[in-house]
């Protein structure tokens, strides 16, 4: 199987790191669009034409699957982006929202969900929680974290202020969904701020989670093709990309 991985810029890799790590396909090309990061402080008719031009890049290759990153682009432009192409989709949000359901057996969970403005904005990890009976819902945008993750700043003084501004109200959740690419990367910190118990949700393994338990795997694929692409900059994302996934 060859696939397609979408994201607004470089934070995508944390979901390809956990592609690898599961070794289930045989190419996998890599698009960041980082001319135009963020996309998560954008509005949704941005964010939509954009992933419309992302399933046009895709159009060129031969892929079999595209994986959308991006969750501010999952919550958005899923729908759109199937309209007009000709191979399957699939998105983080809807993963995220199987593998909460996964890792919880009781509906009355406290669940905090943090993504970007428009992520939170967009309520999809409310509505798909909300079909499976969670109530117990609380979000946060917290978009400071992404250009800290990208200036590779992960713990430390810095993080610790910006948490206590954003959850000074906030009570130890059961789980936090991580619901934008770059938070896995702070996860460490955040399990510190709150507790060791807290369930953390990762787009990536739940990527990895939704495949396995939507298609068949029948073969592992140890040393996968590998390209990456940008729009702006691309040796920028391959040096983060050799760095970050070990490559
Ligand atoms: N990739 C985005 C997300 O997961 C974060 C960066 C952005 O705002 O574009 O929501």
């Amino acid at each position: 199987m060859k696939i397609g991985v979408f994201d607004s810029g470089i934070g995508g890799l944390t979901v390809v790191k956990s592609l690898l790590k599961h070794q289930l396909f045989e190419e996998i090309i890599y698009f960041g669009d980082t001319a135009r990061v963020p996309y998560g402080s954008k509005d949704k008719t941005t964010i939509v034409r954009y992933a419309i031009e992302a399933v046009e890049f895709f159009k060129n290759f031969d892929i079999d699957l595209m994986i959308v990153a991006c969750n501010t682009v999952s919550a958005y432009a899923l729908d759109d982006m199937r309209e007009v192409s000709s191979f399957p989709i699939i998105g983080v949000v809807e993963a995220g929202v199987l593998a909460t359901s996964n890792a919880l057996t009781d509906k009355n969970s406290n669940i905090l969900i943090l993504g970007t403005k428009a992520t939170i904005s967009s309520k999809a990890y409310e509505i798909g929680l909300n079909k499976l009976d969670f109530k117990n819902l609380h979000a946060k945008a917290t978009g400071l974290f992404v250009p800290l993750v990208e200036d590779e700043i992960y713990d430390g003084e810095i993080i610790e202020a910006i948490f206590r501004h954003y959850f000074a109200q906030t009570t130890t959740p059961d789980a936090i969904i991580l619901g934008c690419t770059h938070f896995p990367l702070i996860s460490d910190a955040l399990q510190k701020h709150f507790s060791k118990n807290t369930i953390l949700i990762h787009s990536g393994d739940a990527i990895v989670e939704y495949l396995e338990q939507n298609f068949e795997f029948t073969k592992k694929y140890p040393e996968p093709k590998l390209e990456f692409f940008a729009s702006e900059n691309p040796e920028a994302l391959r040096a983060v990309g050799k760095k970050w996934l070990n490559i």
